[in-house]
């Protein structure tokens, strides 16, 4: 078992490395920005940062601006304030303040492209 568990870290975070270094050099990127702000409630079973077991907290985001009215204005303002697009919105933290506002309007840009 814990060798096992050791054996799995260690091809995880080769594969981490592996595909920071195809995708983004520099470690930085929209793509970099989900991993460490978004993944732990939106990457679904299987993905990176995903759940192990049982499903993810947040919705799947894999064809997002595919979905009526998500563009990337919207999105990068659901990304700042949650509330100030949907009221039923609970779960989510506002990122306004936490994430800079260019990294913001990259990631919903590049969320907005995924249909
Ligand atoms: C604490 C868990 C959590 C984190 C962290 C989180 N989200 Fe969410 N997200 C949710 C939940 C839950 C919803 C569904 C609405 C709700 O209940 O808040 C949601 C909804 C969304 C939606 C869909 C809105 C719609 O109606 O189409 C988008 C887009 C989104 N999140 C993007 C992001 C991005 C980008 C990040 C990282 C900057 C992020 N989320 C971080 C939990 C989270």
């Amino acid at each position: 078992m814990r060798r096992g568990g050791v054996a799995l870290v260690f091809a995880l975070a080769l594969a981490a490395l592996v595909g920071c270094g195809k995708s983004d050099p520099g470690g930085s990127g929209p793509q970099v920005t989900f991993n460490t702000h978004c993944a732990k409630c939106h990457a679904q079973a299987g993905q990176p940062g995903g759940p192990g077991i049982g499903g993810s907290r947040g919705p799947k985001l894999d064809k997002i601006g595919a979905e009526p009215g998500r563009n990337a204005e919207w999105i990068a303002e659901f990304i700042r304030d949650p509330k100030s697009k949907r009221g039923d919105a609970k779960m989510m933290p506002a990122f306004k303040g936490t994430i800079p506002d260019e990294q913001i309007v990259e990631l919903a840009n590049w969320l907005a492209a995924k249909k």
